[in-house]
């Protein structure tokens, strides 16, 4: 049974492609390499032990994507291809509007054709916005505060419309935390492009000495330690959850969101003194100020996925920190050589 993975070169979509694979899937993955490697694509097949279909093409291209359609038989898409940087998407909304929305048109316009019609979409928490408090529900309210947000926010949208009219749809909306770590292999794991902007990488750079110290945004939050504290939640996990969604996807039919989280915060002032724990290497850091946009704390309610999907999260922060080091030291460069 093939699983289509849009953008399955990236960070979480390589790790999905070796539980899927694990898992008696056949994966076939559609990646622009936009921000990401084909070596990644390489690795899954070493770690696995079994084969990738692999396309270089863009979701928005309507030919090339027709013709992966007419030349495997998919039963259901994992959707994870988009631009995902929030600072870049408030300087370039227009990008971010024309990536993330139309590809997933394009998408959703071939599977109608092709009678697919089972989807799980790569959404984030982010769609929760600032003013609903810890733990965070899929009943909640949701809006955007950047125009990433505002990507996944219309996505959703947009799949409960295409439900709405047709009910033999079956769509899964995961909402993810804070995707951290990195596959126990050490071959697979995430390659930021530039200077890291979210938290993991960035202490991992300063580990390797990519970078002098972290800098802790704010230390006047409504926190324990008075630092921004986070769902931090190991890839691997995250990967085993798009397994049981598209488990959930091909046996029934329905529209329904879930978070994929481990229901636990973590400050940033713990992160790094648990990733200078697993690992004995040093982590300099200078208090700094607040990042615009920041809210204090931010953590998931697992009950439904827990329930519905039967899916909860496994590893702890000290595996997070210990996996992505072994990816880190071995990969400084990411997949660059
Ligand atoms: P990533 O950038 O590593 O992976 C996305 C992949 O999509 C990349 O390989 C990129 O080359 C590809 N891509 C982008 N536009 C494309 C297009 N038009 N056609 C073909 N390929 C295209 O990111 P990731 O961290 O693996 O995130 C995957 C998804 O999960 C994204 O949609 C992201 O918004 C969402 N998400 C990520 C996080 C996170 O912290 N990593 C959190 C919440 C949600
Ligand atoms: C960020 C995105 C969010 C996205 C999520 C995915 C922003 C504003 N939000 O969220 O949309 O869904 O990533 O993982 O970018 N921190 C530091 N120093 C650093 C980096 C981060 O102190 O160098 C702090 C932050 O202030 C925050 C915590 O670490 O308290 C986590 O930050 P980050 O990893 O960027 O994730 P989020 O802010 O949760």
């Amino acid at each position: 049974m093939s699983i289509l993975i849009t953008g399955g070169a990236g960070f979480i979509g390589s790790h999905t492609c070796v539980e899927l694979l694990e898992s008696g899937y056949d994966c076939v993955v559609i990646d622009n390499l936009s921000n990401s490697s084909e070596e990644a694509v390489r690795r899954v097949e070493k770690i696995t032990g079994k084969t990738v279909k692999f396309y270089e093409a863009d979701v928005r291209d309507k030919k090339a994507l027709h013709k992966i359609f007419e030349d495997n038989s998919i039963e259901a898409v994992i959707h994870f291809a988009g631009y995902k940087a929030v600072g870049e998407s408030v300087e370039k909304p227009l990008m971010y509007y024309e990536n993330n929305l139309t590809n997933t048109l394009v998408l959703l316009e071939i599977m109608k054709g092709f009678d697919v019609k089972r989807i799980v979409f790569s959404s984030s928490a982010t769609v929760y916005g600032s003013d609903n408090k810890a733990p965070l529900n899929e009943t909640m309210p949701v809006s955007a505060i950047n125009p990433y947000g505002r990507t996944k926010l219309f996505i959703e949208e947009i799949l409960k419309d295409v439900y709405s009219s047709d009910n033999s749809w079956s769509v899964a909306l995961l909402r993810y935390f804070n995707p951290v770590g990195a596959h126990k292999s050490g071959l697979i794991g995430e390659a930021p492009k530039g200077i890291p902007n979210n938290l993991m990488p960035y202490i991992s750079q300063v580990a390797v000495g990519k970078r002098t110290h972290l800098n802790v945004f704010g230390n006047d939050y409504k926190t324990a330690d008075g630092t921004g504290s986070r769902d931090y939640i190991h890839v691997v996990d995250l990967a085993k959850g798009h397994v049981k969604a598209i488990e959930w996807v091909l046996s029934t039919a329905g529209c329904e969101a879930f978070n994929l989280g481990t229901g636990k915060g973590t400050t940033v002032l713990e992160l790094r003194r648990a990733f200078v724990d697993a690992t004995g290497v040093e982590v300099p850091f200078k208090i700094a100020p607040r990042r615009a946009g920041d809210c204090d704390e931010v953590y998931a309610s697992a009950d439904k996925a827990k329930k519905e999907l039967n899916w909860s999260a496994e590893l702890g922060i000290e595996d997070m920190c210990k996996d992505t080091w072994n990816w880190q030291k071995n990969n400084p460069e990411g997949y660059d050589k």
